[in-house]
């Protein structure tokens, strides 16, 4: 297959970039993984392109394991994880100085009384004048009793002219199932208004899935093939090359279809599904992917037909490179006999008019061949070809590619001419990459999704029918999963080796509707 490089001109006549009134923000779980790993480097990152004002401030808070207990420590760990990137010296110190930290257990009332002097104090000298936002990277068992004390102690309160406000960002999992993700719902809006909830998924702040709805909207080229019609079937890939690493506790309790699909899957699902929202605002956006969630066909009850729509699989052991990788019940902190699926591959259909017949294939993994997400949308082939008399009778079918990581971009494979006087045909592929054409990687999804928090903005949040319905797709077929042993069929655990692309089941899944999986 041929590769053409695309020449793109990028005009920027249409750009949005706000800068937030001062604010604070408190990350419950400030000395976590997920505060170092990405929230601290957003923060930083948003600093240095000057989109966060001068006198922001970032409180830590909460003690476990070796947490600080004094500013002056957490200062020390967040000067160490920001100084491995590429923060210029001058900037890392003015950021390191503007953080905080307040030891405390997350059910202790007097965490909250020393969190409300606290903030009392740091609005008076930054002029955050009471706006907060309460970034909660803790275990979802922390999310009710934080957000209880938060409101006990008055920091969920709002101003009505918006002067004033408190937002609380939620990590997934947003609840094991539908009843306890309604019940956690219900206790969060009976202290915070839906305005103040931002439920997080990251993969809705990455350039690429956001560059899905700009491909579609923004172009009149595609909206008349983008349909029944003209599709004969998307795939929607999340592969990870990696394993569950140090997150075992969590991981095995949860499974891939949790942990993948009821979220960042079925949001790259609804981008590319949904109708057009009449206007890019964050209630008429939200309204059209739930719409388009609730429109998917529910599993079959019936076990016997499961297989036919879904496959689930763990990885053994395998090799990459020479290189010995373990099976996933040899991982550390894994059950011995945990049947966890760490992997999902699913087909699901749209039950509306768009889409009526076209099937969505989903697929992600962990310890997957590698790492690689993408959408890949596949027409139909043309009706009639009339190049018999070169012998293709079949022309290969055009095949659009959002490429979301780690590459990420888009391409288009077309038939062509190849160069030269005899007729000869081949695939070509048109690219564009985001690297090559803007010059830089595209940013962390969380700088974006932080900013807008800070802004009010919650378009690219998750609202709650959101979530409930993405749980009602899967809320059966999780119980018969978990009725394990004792069902025949349709709950299988399908081996694959470690470096692969998942079990034969999966392939089989789609070579019985007489299609295969793309190797992106
Ligand atoms: C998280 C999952 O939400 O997304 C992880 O909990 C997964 O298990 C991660 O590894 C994948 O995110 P990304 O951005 O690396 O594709």
């Amino acid at each position: 297959m041929d590769t053409l490089s695309t020449q793109v001109a990028v005009r920027e006549n249409f750009c949005v970039e706000e800068q937030p009134d001062r604010c604070g923000v408190v990350i419950f779980g400030g000395s976590g993984d997920l505060a170092h790993r990405k929230l601290l480097p957003s923060l930083l990152h948003l600093f240095q392109r000057g989109l966060l004002a001068e006198d922001f401030f970032v409180l830590g808070c909460l003690s476990y394991g070796d947490s600080p207990t004094t500013d002056e420590a957490f200062r020390d760990t967040v000067r160490a994880s920001l100084s491995k990137g590429d923060a210029a010296a001058a900037d890392l110190d003015t950021f390191v100085a503007r953080c905080f930290y307040q030891p405390g257990q997350h059910d202790d009332p007097a965490l909250y009384a020393a969190l409300a002097r606290r903030l009392e104090a740091l609005d008076a000298a930054h002029g955050s004048g009471g706006r907060h936002l309460f970034y909660l990277a803790v275990p979802p068992t922390f999310h009710e009793p934080i957000v209880a004390h938060l409101a006990e102690a008055g920091l969920t309160g709002e101003s009505d002219d918006g002067a004033r406000w408190a937002r609380v960002v939620v990590e997934k999992p947003f609840g094991r199932n539908l009843a306890s993700a309604k019940t956690l719902s219900e206790s969060l809006r009976a202290r915070l208004r839906e305005r103040q909830i931002y439920r997080i998924d990251h993969y809705l702040g990455k350039e690429t899935v956001q560059n899905v709805l700009m491909f579609r909207f923004a172009n009149a080229l595609f909206e008349p093939v983008w349909n029944r019609e003209y599709v004969d079937h998307v795939q929607i890939t999340a592969a990870e090359a990696v394993g569950v690493e140090h997150r075992a506790g969590y991981y095995d309790q949860a499974g891939c279809l949790r942990d993948m699909f009821q979220n960042h899957m079925f949001q790259m699902l609804s981008l590319v599904a949904m109708e057009p929202p009449a206007a890019f605002e964050a209630e008429r956006y939200r309204d059209e992917k739930v719409q388009l969630l609730r429109s998917l066909r529910p599993f079959p009850d019936d076990p016997e037909a499961l297989d036919s729509w879904i496959v689930r699989g763990q990885y053994g052991p395998g090799t990459v490179g020479g290189e010995p990788l373990p099976a996933y019940r040899e991982e550390p902190g894994v059950a011995k006999d945990s049947r966890t699926e760490t992997y999902v591959a699913a087909k699901l259909l749209v039950d509306n008019w768009r889409w009526a017949g076209v099937p969505f294939y989903l697929r992600s993994g962990k310890r997957l061949a590698r790492r690689v997400s993408e959408i890949a949308v596949t027409f139909k082939p043309v009706p009639h070809s009339i190049f018999g008399a070169l012998g293709v009778d079949h022309l290969a079918s055009n095949v659009l590619a959002l490429n979301v990581q780690p590459e990420e971009g888009i391409s288009l494979t077309l038939e062509a001419k190849r160069p030269g006087p005899k007729l000869c045909m081949g695939s070509l592929t048109l690219h564009f990459d985001y690297r090559t054409v803007f010059g830089e990687d595209p940013p962390e999804a969380y700088e974006r999704l932080i900013l807008d928090v800070m802004l009010g903005d919650q378009t690219l949040f998750v609202r709650t029918d959101g979530v409930e319905a993405g749980w009602t797709i899967l809320d059966k077929l999780l119980n018969s999963w978990e009725a394990g042993d004792r069902c025949a069929t349709g709950c299988h655990l399908h081996p694959y080796a470690a470096g692969s692309w998942g079990p034969a089941e999966a392939d089989a899944l789609l070579v019985r509707d007489g299609r295969a999986w793309r190797t992106p």
